[in-house]
């Protein structure tokens, strides 16, 4: 069942809020770590929840991520190398398996062998990861994660048929803010400069009336947040209208299914019943006040070449263009998100309110954490 909830009317009652929402917390879910390409044979240093990190490929070529230093004496592991599936420290030379724990400790000389019984205490803390869709994603919040990511087939199993474009830029906000975006109609218009008559939002409650395979696991899970717009717009989308107009397209239907869980979604764009692209979204919370937005368009190859190529320029460019107006736009945002709301406010704060219950859920809290504490004692083998 859907809810309308920001028809274009008078007399609608201003939603409550109170202005000290957590938004700078971080709700427990699935987040981008890197793009899986950046990550080779060679560990990479990272900054994920304000905490140093490294990432390295074990010997299966699964990606690692685990805290930056070394237990020992601190040094950086993303300055060390890979040797026999485990990460070689480039201090002393202890290394770690793709669980974080320390397997070997090299003696101080030819004639002094190899530590073999190693301190409980030489562990790096891990986290769990999944490489899927050209990401290595990074599970924050708890040990095990409590949803699956979501389902996107279409830069994987399906890759073939579709046309892919990726694009990430990094914003000097929090990641509720990011992520909350696509939920405020209003700015479609004034900041976007979208020529609508109407722009409804629709939360969805129920995701057995969702039309898109992928909501089932995260409902399941509690994890699920879908919504959609409903456009009429009286002519061709904002900055490249002129040139879309040029080649003939018109968009006067626009509907927008948006399918998704704490950390990100996948949105559906349909111009006058016809979908033309899918767009997988999520975010890399750098540090509090740091976030990175990645997407990943797939465009449906068919038979009309032409076409083909013009949704994908037009509409690659026209939302690249608005991904740069909102950048621009959240990297002065105030983290608190304002003192009041109004009734085109209530996607926002119905996000909001999903969000929270997510931040609730972390058993871990990540941003405050230290790292293992030092050894108590030596061990002699
Ligand atoms: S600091 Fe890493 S092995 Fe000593
Ligand atoms: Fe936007």
């Amino acid at each position: 069942m859907s809810k309308p909830v920001a028809p274009v009317q008078e007399q609608a009652a201003e939603p409550k809020a109170k202005s000290s929402e957590p938004t700078a917390k971080l709700a427990a879910s699935w987040y981008i770590a890197l793009r899986a390409s950046t990550l080779g044979k060679k560990p990479v240093e990272l900054k994920l929840f304000g905490q140093p990190l490294v990432a390295w490929r074990d010997q299966a070529g699964r990606p690692v991520i685990m805290e930056r230093h070394c237990a020992h004496l601190g040094a950086s592991l993303a300055d060390g190398k890979v040797v026999d599936g485990c990460i070689q420290c480039p201090f002393h030379q202890f290394r770690y398996d793709n669980t974080g724990k320390c397997v070997h400790i090299p003696g101080n000389g030819t004639s002094v062998p190899p530590l073999l019984q190693i301190p409980a205490a030489a562990q790096q803390t891990t986290y769990v990861t999944a490489e899927r869709y050209g990401y290595i994603w990074i599970w924050y919040g708890s040990r095990a994660p409590m949803f699956p990511l979501p389902e996107f087939p279409y830069a994987e199993s399906e890759k073939s048929s579709y046309r892919l474009l990726t694009f990430a830029r990094t914003a000097k906000t929090t990641a509720l803010r990011v992520l909350e975006n696509v939920f405020d109609p209003q700015h479609a218009v004034s900041l976007h400069s979208m020529p609508a008559v109407s722009i409804v939002l629709n939360v969805h409650d129920d995701w057995r009336e969702w039309p898109e395979h992928g909501a089932e696991a995260l409902a399941q899970a509690d994890a699920w947040f879908g919504a959609s717009y409903d456009a009429h717009i009286d002519s061709y989308l904002g900055s490249v209208g002129a040139l879309a107009s040029k080649l003939g397209l018109d968009a006067r239907e626009m509907r927008v299914r948006l399918s998704y869980f704490p950390g990100g979604g996948v949105i559906t764009m349909i111009i006058n019943g016809e979908i033309i692209f899918r767009m997988l979204t999520s975010i890399t919370p750098i540090d509090v006040h740091e976030t990175e937005w990645h997407t990943t368009f797939a465009f449906k190859k068919t038979a009309k070449i032409w076409s083909d190529a013009v949704n994908f320029v037009v509409f690659g460019l026209q939302t690249k263009a608005t991904f740069l107006q909102d950048i621009a736009i959240f990297s002065t945002l105030k983290a608190d998100g304002g003192r009041f709301f109004t009734r085109y406010d209530e996607g926002v704060l119905k996000f909001r309110a999903f969000y929270t219950k997510w931040v609730h859920k972390t058993t871990l809290d990540h941003l405050n954490r230290r790292s293992a504490e030092p050894a108590s004692a030596f061990a002699r083998s």
